[in-house]
């Protein structure tokens, strides 16, 4: 047992092959452990005789290890030092570049626009106030748009603190923290308890404005967004206004754009992919494109936000991003905006 197990051992060639001899030769179940537990049924004489020449033995199989043990250690780590070398002389790709995300370029596009009009670009948290998300805007506490299908609670046994569900609490926050005349824009992301399909997300962006200034009408409200459209979308693009409620603006609308690619017709043009259908993919058939609600401040939130609803009057829009994005770039499906797929950003490039 002895000589095999010293030329087993002398005949592995690497850490696992000995490990496994090891195992064998000089593990619990070897020849030589087993000898040596019936060592004890021998006669004494024989014992001592035995017990002798299993332990030289043993001695014998643990040296043979330890110095096997620790040329294949040495052999290994010189191997390794020569498979892993790195050479840093060899030529590589260079690392792939990125893109700043379609939703960061557009919002920074848009702000630029009302920039260049002499407006203000504010900021609001995105974690907000459950007053000035609603009760400063004239939402009541029995609005259906306080209910918790539309909105996160921070804390859904303790209100107080929602994710904001639009970017109207700016207009509070501006109105609190400035005196008129104030004109400012906010670009931010907002949450509602939305599916996550093509069309919808539990995480989207608006762009909010507010003008207040005395004499402000609704002329001028039209006029500002016919303008940020033909800044986005090309010149003489037709707009209207469709009555719409907002407890936060009276009167309200909805602002409409004519779809730049059935220019209005509601039909499929062939050119977007879709020459088989009937109908315009990307206004589906109605021939105009929602960009979202706007009107003439409700005296009420300027009161609230103490401005002197005697003296001034003002405008509120807010415009979804994402939406304005999709159409101008022809994404069909909204979730490309959120999956921060880099194929998808740098497919934009930097331009927008
Ligand atoms: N906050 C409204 C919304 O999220 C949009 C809006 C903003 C309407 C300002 C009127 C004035 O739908």
């Amino acid at each position: 047992a002895r000589n095999a197990a010293v030329a087993a051992i002398e005949a592995a060639t690497d850490l696992e092959q000995l490990k496994a001899a090891r195992l064998e030769h000089a593990g619990d179940r070897s020849a030589l452990a087993l000898a040596n537990r019936e060592i004890g049924a021998l006669p004494p004489q024989a014992r001592k005789e035995a017990g002798k020449r299993i332990g030289q033995a043993r001695g014998a199989v643990n040296q043979a290890l330890a110095r096997r043990q620790q040329v294949l250690e040495v052999e290994h780590e010189e191997r390794m030092l020569v498979e892993e070398t790195v050479d840093v002389t060899l030529p590589t790709d260079r690392l792939p570049v990125g893109a700043r995300h379609p939703v960061t370029t557009g919002s920074e596009l848009i702000a630029d626009i009302f920039v260049a009009m002499g407006w203000e670009i504010a900021e609001g948290p995105v974690l907000e106030a459950e007053w000035l998300n609603f009760d400063a805007l004239n939402l009541g506490p029995d609005h259906p748009a306080r209910t918790m299908q539309d909105t996160f609670w921070a804390d859904p046994a303790d209100h107080g603190v929602v994710l904001r569900t639009h970017t109207s609490p700016v207009q509070a926050r501006s109105m609190l923290t400035r005196t008129p005349p104030i004109y400012i824009a906010c670009p931010g992301r907002v949450f509602r308890t939305d599916e996550y399909d093509a069309t919808h997300s539990p995480v989207f962006h608006q762009v909010e404005g507010l003008a207040i200034d005395e004499g402000i009408t609704m002329a001028h409200l039209k006029g500002t967004l016919d303008h940020l459209v033909s800044s986005l979308f090309g010149a003489g693009i037709s707009t209207r206004f469709r009555p719409s409620y907002f407890p936060f603006t009276e009167p309200s609308a909805e602002m409409d754009m004519v779809c730049f690619v059935c220019r209005g017709t509601g039909l499929a043009t062939g050119d977007d992919g879709a020459a088989d259908a009937a109908s315009c993919r990307t206004c589906r058939g109605e021939g105009w494109i929602e960009l979202g609600g706007c009107g003439v401040v409700n005296p009420r939130v300027l009161t609230a936000c103490g401005i002197d609803a005697e003296r001034y009057t003002g405008f509120a829009f807010g415009f979804g991003i994402d939406r304005m994005l999709m159409f101008r770039h022809g994404i069909e499906d909204l979730r490309a905006l959120f999956e921060g797929d880099v194929r998808f950003t740098t497919a934009f490039g930097s331009e927008i």
